[in-house]
């Protein structure tokens, strides 16, 4: 049984005291992680105040992005390393804003997820299209074809661990979700490329989550989908109480 994961991705948003401030406010309130895994990914600026306050509660926290290399000449980078070293459990990898304004290739995103696991962080490989190619019906082959790069190299016992987002770059931020029909198709599909590429255990344990426009409003029926194990959460994701009632879909 895969858990479901609730992950907000708060992008380039709040501050320090920001965040001590939000995590006071969820804390107590978070569902058990064996039901619900809750995680707030922040910026790197934010992450030792996260975890810090977050220790002892029901929240697991996030990076945004991090580099394949642990460390030397990379001004400005995150290393995977001091990312375990901190506590950070997850760590988003290839969002789409990531791959568009900062030119992360498919060949970055492999070497982040082996870096990442090589140092006990658990990758969230986004993958999604955009309305072009949705337009011209090749979704499939698009998203099919990022999952097979992100994943190369990776054993079956990392990809059992992994947690996969579908992300379709229409839906990011536009209130625009993708119908739960066609988040659950794209999805599924996601998990048959596991498949074909791994086995059917590693398939049936990878998790994955869809990002969009996710809301309290219809996270529950997102969520009610066999092959949606989660949610990856922008805008609806930096209010405590809006944040609640996501992870608390259950209720
Ligand atoms: P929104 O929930 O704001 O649409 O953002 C989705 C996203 O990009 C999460 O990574």
């Amino acid at each position: 049984m895969r858990t479901p994961i609730i992950a907000g991705n708060w992008k380039l948003h709040m501050n320090p005291e920001q965040t001590i401030e939000f995590v006071n406010a969820v804390k107590g309130k978070l569902p058990d992680p064996s039901k619900v895994e809750s995680v707030i990914a922040a910026p790197a600026v934010d992450l030792y105040v996260l975890k810090k306050t977050a220790e002892g509660s029901n929240l697991h926290t996030g990076a945004e992005n991090a580099y394949f290399e642990v460390e030397g000449a990379f001004t400005g980078e995150t290393s995977p390393k001091v990312l375990n070293e901190m506590g950070i459990d997850y760590c988003i990898i290839g969002h789409s804003e990531r791959r568009g304004y900062f030119h992360e290739t498919d060949e970055d995103i492999n070497k982040k997820a082996k870096a990442l696991f090589a140092n006990g962080v658990t990758p969230i490989i986004c993958c999604g299209e955009s309305l072009e190619t949705r337009e011209a019906n090749k979704q499939d082959e698009w998203v099919v074809a990022q999952i097979k790069a992100a994943l190369d190299g990776l054993t079956e016992e990392q990809v059992s661990k992994l947690v996969i987002a579908y992300e379709p770059i229409w839906a990011i931020g536009t209130g625009k979700t993708a119908s739960a029909d066609q988040a659950e198709e794209m999805c599924k599909t996601i998990r048959e490329t596991v498949k074909d590429l791994y086995n059917e255990e590693t398939a049936e344990n990878v998790r994955i989550q869809y990002g969009g426009s996710v809301k309290p409003a219809n996270v529950k029926e997102l969520m009610s989908k066999p092959d949606i194990d989660g949610g990856l959460v922008g805008g609806a994701s930096l209010d405590p109480e809006s944040f609640l009632a996501l992870v608390n879909y259950q209720d």
